[in-house]
């Protein structure tokens, strides 16, 4: 893990409230992507997940097996108080990279942007490997330049493509229709399955 990017910056992101990327609400994307989930016990995790507004719209339509991981304590901490009722084993305080366990969904919003790009590989095979065959990553991706140095790590659907081809089948990679304003044409919906 890149040290300059360990708990310790993103725990003092939430401390000193440099959370930019925070939209209060659950991403509109994601939101109408659940809600075509029938399932409610489909094992879904959503890593970095920071406030996890998503993970709290998930609980209140009774989704049974969410997981959250997050690396700061601070926002795990955060979560916790916010959402008294989520299931407290299901709030992993961790770093993905070490993550076990099978999932069918992933939900992809701001962390693959917060991780340092020479990361992005040990992302996705991590992905590739927790997921089970049938399972789907799905979510948003950044396509515009952002830092060289410090998150968020922009990119494009050409170098998106490059690194998930090998270990995923990429279903859907265009712009998300439903952004919200301020992020409008600057994000890829995503839809992808392990090989
Ligand atoms: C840009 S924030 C996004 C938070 C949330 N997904 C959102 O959109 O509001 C990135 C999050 O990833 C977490 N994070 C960074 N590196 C991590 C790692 N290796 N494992 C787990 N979480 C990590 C940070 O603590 C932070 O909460």
């Amino acid at each position: 893990m890149n040290l300059k990017f360990d708990k310790e910056y993103w725990n003092s992101r939430y401390i000193n409230k440099e959370t930019g990327w925070d939209l209060g609400s659950p991403s509109r994307p994601l939101k109408e992507y659940i809600d075509t989930i029938t399932d409610k016990s489909v094992r879904i995790l959503i890593p970095g997940a920071g406030n996890a507004y998503e993970a709290e719209y998930l609980h209140s339509k009774g989704f049974e097996n969410v997981t959250v991981i997050d690396i700061s304590e601070e926002a795990c901490w955060k979560l916790k108080n916010r959402i008294p009722d989520f299931p407290i084993k299901n709030i992993i305080c961790a770093d993905f990279f070490k993550t076990e366990g099978v999932f069918d969904v992933m939900l992809e919003q701001t962390f693959f942007c917060a991780i340092d790009p020479s990361e992005r590989m040990n992302y996705i095979e991590k992905a590739n490997q927790i997921l089970q065959p049938n399972g789907v990553l799905v979510g948003l991706l950044f396509q515009k330049e952002l830092f060289k140095d410090h998150p968020p790590f922009g990119g494009d659907e050409k170098i998106y493509r490059k690194l998930f081809e090998p270990l995923f089948n990429i279903h859907i990679m265009k712009t998300a229709h439903n952004s919200i304003e301020p992020r409008k044409n600057s994000e890829l919906f995503i839809k992808m399955s392990p090989k």
